[in-house]
């Protein structure tokens, strides 16, 4: 028997190799790592348990029929990460450029099932030439299989794509529908057609880079949540990441003890409001006072400023924070940032976790670019994002509210489990010079007069009374006090039901 295991350790170690020493030698020079490495730096140590290492592409046409690599060119299976359950599937790029053949497609689909039934995360570790050319159309039904995978797991388990390589044509379009895109500075990029075409179409001359390099989806597309610098860092990261979700959406997050006292007061933050209401400060300084050990994942910083969005823990429960920036364009919101918002909202709530939004918005951004643009229906994403989410929500209003914002920004009336405000805040239509100068345009040429009027409007509504006397702000609190208000309040949440009615789906505005 010992030589039928020793022919088994042979097929393996053949498998392991891939495309060959060369090729990933090739991969190396890249500062790339192979997929089988990648898999080791993501993964638990020995959690590895690899599927459908024999599988081989069956084409015939173009000499295929003679070069066939065990494998082909996807590296599949389950682990864990901190000995959480995931599966994972990691494109080989020395086999065939990694590009995705009818069995290719067909091993990533049979973790996506598995994935599926017993309720973990995918995690796609993307790096592929695309659609097998050889293939034709074969390869191209392989894709859309695992889009319709995509698109049914979507809000069932958390589905991550990290790019860790090239990502052309319609292969964008399967990280496209899972919930975060990550990628690697430098060695990643993703498009729909790539500077060739480009260049024929519109004439445009661009580098790969500067089309669709992890710097214009981190910045000007969003379409990627974070870039990271090298393949390591990035699956660093994404372990760290992964510690915050919950395995699907029957779950809830994990909790991990924390040494930060949940009740922990923060004197230094009764005195970061500037005295100045147009006198920004930073927002992530209140994030990180509040959350556990200052640890905050932000997801997409270099992109919509003015809105921060990330994950967090406090008293050791998994958050999601959405808060106005008051230092990008004064924390308006704008189409961006209500995009950005909205898309983070709806995960949470598909996956149970609370969401704590801390205000500080002076409106929706004025202008005919935002109109234009349509920032009516983009604006309308968050506040229907915030509307259907039936997730605890906790909203503190640390200074502005005014205008719509204040009713997108998880307030009481959009069903806020916990509104609470600082001395602070100012809850109002608009500011006071807005306002007076509507209401007392006659008086326009009478400073004097214009500034009595303003005076009287901010000492009517420059607070937080007038909507703490109607109940939308359930308390005035301390700024020190915020965190334990929240770590109290989510303890409060803890079994919160709450359903809304039966639908197929909603139709929220796109
Ligand atoms: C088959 C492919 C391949 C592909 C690369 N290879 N892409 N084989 N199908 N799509 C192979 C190459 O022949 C080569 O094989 C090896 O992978 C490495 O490729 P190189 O070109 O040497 O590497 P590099 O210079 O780094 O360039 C990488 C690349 C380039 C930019 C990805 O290979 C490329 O442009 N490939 C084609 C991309 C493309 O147009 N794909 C189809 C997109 S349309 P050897 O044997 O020499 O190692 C699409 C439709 C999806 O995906 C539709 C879904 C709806």
């Amino acid at each position: 028997m010992k030589h039928i295991l020793e022919k088994l350790e042979a097929k393996r170690q053949e498998a392991r190799l891939g495309g060959g020493a060369v090729r990933i030698e090739a991969q190396h020079a890249r500062g790339k790592l192979t997929a089988r490495e990648r898999i080791d730096v993501l993964l638990d140590q020995g959690s590895f348990e690899e599927y459908d290492m024999f599988v081989e592409h069956r084409s015939t046409d173009f000499g295929m029929a003679e070069q066939k690599f065990a494998g082909d060119g996807v590296v599949t299976g389950s682990g864990t990460i901190n000995g959480r359950l995931v599966f994972v599937f990691s494109q080989d790029f020395t086999v065939f450029g990694g590009s995705l053949s009818e069995t290719h497609a067909q091993k990533i689909c049979k973790v996506m099932d598995m994935a599926m039934k017993v309720g973990a995360p995918v995690i796609g570790l993307n790096d592929s030439g695309g659609a097998r050319i050889q293939e034709g159309v074969a390869a191209l039904g392989g894709y859309a299989d695992v889009f319709q995978k995509n698109v049914l797991a979507s809000g069932v388990v958390p589905q991550i794509s990290m790019i860790m390589g090239p990502c052309a044509g319609g292969a964008v379009y399967s990280p496209a529908m899972t919930d975060f895109i990550f990628m690697v500075r430098d060695t990643s990029y993703m498009f729909v057609t790539g500077p060739d075409v480009v260049k024929t179409v519109t004439n445009e001359i661009v580098t790969q880079e500067e089309l669709g390099g992890a710097s214009t989806h981190t910045t000007k597309s969003s379409v990627a949540d974070k870039a990271f610098d090298n393949d390591v860092e990035a699956l660093v990261q994404l372990r760290r990441f992964f510690d915050f979700l919950p395995l699907n959406n029957r779950e809830k997050p994990p909790v991990r003890p924390s040494f930060d006292n949940a009740l922990r007061i923060e004197k230094s933050l009764d005195n970061i409001i500037p005295s100045n209401p147009n006198k920004p400060y930073d927002m992530h300084e209140v994030i990180e006072k509040i959350v556990d050990e200052g640890d905050f994942f932000e997801l997409q910083p270099k992109h919509a400023g003015n809105i921060l969005i990330g994950l967090a823990r406090i008293d050791g429960e998994t958050v999601g924070i959405v808060a106005n920036q008051p230092m990008v364009l004064a924390g308006c919101l704008d189409i961006d940032s209500s995009k950005k918002a909205a898309r983070f909202v709806r995960f949470c709530d598909c996956f149970n976790i609370p969401i704590i939004t801390l205000v500080d918005v002076p409106g929706f951004l004025p202008g005919t670019a935002q109109e234009y643009g349509g920032i009516i229906k983009h604006g309308a994403k968050l506040l229907f994002a915030y509307g259907e989410a039936t997730v605890p929500k906790i909203t503190v209003i640390t200074r502005k509210a005014y205008g719509g914002a204040y009713d997108v920004m998880a307030s009481k009336h959009l069903r806020g489990d916990l509104n609470y405000a600082w001395p602070t805040a100012e809850i109002a239509v608009m500011g006071a010079k807005g306002a007076v100068e509507i209401l007392y345009r006659k008086d326009k040429d009478d400073p004097a007069k214009i500034a009595e009027h303003t005076k009287n409007y901010e000492d009517l509504f420059a607070n937080p009374f007038v909507a703490a006397q109607r109940g939308f702000i359930d308390e005035v609190i301390m700024p020190h006090s915020t965190r334990k208000r929240i770590a109290m309040g989510l303890k409060k949440l803890a079994n919160k039901q709450l359903e809304n009615p039966w639908k197929k789906h909603d139709n929220i505005p796109l």
